[in-house]
């Protein structure tokens, strides 16, 4: 264990994760992964298929554990954390087991019954959605409705920590719009959050924070709007010329250049000015990434 090299974890946080490595026998998942995510806030772990979201998250929720590096969940070494500490999180895994036969509010209903003060059942349905599928078997149900009973377990304990591993995959947008509505609730009600997603308008949409994980390595942390640097945030003009060659200047005085480009060639064609999103800054973040991973391979 490296464990008593690292910084110690911040109590006062609600998830503190210093140099967390992963190893799935040789193959090393997580390189020494560290962040803390303060009570209350929504935190959202960004990263390509296998960067390592769903080991990291798995092994703060107590299900996997973990090779080197300290971890602490709501005060807890998730390793070590017993029934109550359980009962404080709520958890929404990347895919759900088998449903069994039953009802949609049965199993709710049974789940609730887990915990000291769970949510209102019929409240719970309602908020994703499912009224009118509360007596349907959840086999019966379609992926994305399956999903949502998903998501409704997850918070129907009334946890203070929720983990949502891709909760949305397979929502229609109607039902994700819906979904953003539900976890800025929890989080009005102070609930801490950590979410991941390939939806990088879902986090823009609902994080305080994002990490970029990627090749089990942090890549970067910040809130939405500086993660990346100021650079990345630099608008683009792009147009094409009267021969149909594509053009793009990156510039922090885009008016100028429209103006300029009017003066001299009139109308550009195609005209766009485009503010990097959170998922152009990705792209660019996890580009950067390979290319050191490449350079040190
Ligand atoms: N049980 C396991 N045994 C061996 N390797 C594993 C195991 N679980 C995960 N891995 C590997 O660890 C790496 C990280 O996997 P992980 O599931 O954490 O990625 P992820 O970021 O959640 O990806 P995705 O976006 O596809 O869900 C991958 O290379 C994966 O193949
Ligand atoms: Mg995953």
């Amino acid at each position: 264990m490296t464990a008593d090299e690292s910084p110690a974890p911040d109590p006062a946080a609600a998830v503190s994760v210093r140099d967390l490595r992963k190893d799935y026998g040789s193959f090393t998942a997580l390189h020494g992964v560290s962040f803390d995510i303060a009570k209350g806030e929504t935190f959202s772990l960004l990263g390509p298929n296998g960067a390592g979201k769903s080991t990291t998250i798995e092994i703060l929720e107590g299900y996997r554990d973990r090779t080197a590096g300290s971890a602490q969940v709501l005060g807890m070494d998730p390793h070590r954390g017993g029934v109550s500490w359980k009962a404080r999180l709520g958890i929404v895994l990347q895919s759900s087991g088998e449903p069994g036969n039953v009802t949609v509010h049965e199993q709710l209903a049974h789940f609730a019954g887990f915990y000291p003060h769970p949510r209102d059942v019929d409240e719970v349905i309602a908020a994703v959605g499912l009224t009118d599928n509360a007596k349907t078997r959840i086999k019966n149900l379609s992926g994305g409705l399956r999903r949502r009973v998903d998501v409704a377990l997850g918070f129907v304990g009334r946890p203070e920590m929720l983990f949502l591993d891709e909760p949305t995959t397979g929502f229609d947008p109607e039902a994700r719009r819906e979904f953003w509505e539900l976890i800025r609730g929890l989080k009005r009600e102070g609930t801490t959050i950590l979410l991941t997603t390939h939806y990088l308008d879902e986090a823009a949409q609902l994080s305080d924070r994002v990490a970029v994980i990627a090749n089990g390595r942090l890549v970067d942390i910040g809130a939405v709007h500086e993660i990346g640097g100021a650079d990345a945030r630099i608008p683009i003009v792009r147009w094409r010329d009267a021969i149909g060659q594509q053009h793009e200047e990156r510039t922090e005085h885009p008016a100028a250049t429209v103006a300029a480009l009017l003066a001299r060639d009139g109308e550009p064609l195609d005209l766009e000015v485009i503010r990097p999103s959170l998922e152009d800054i990705y792209l660019e973040l996890v580009k950067d990434a390979d290319a050191d991973a490449e350079v040190a391979a």
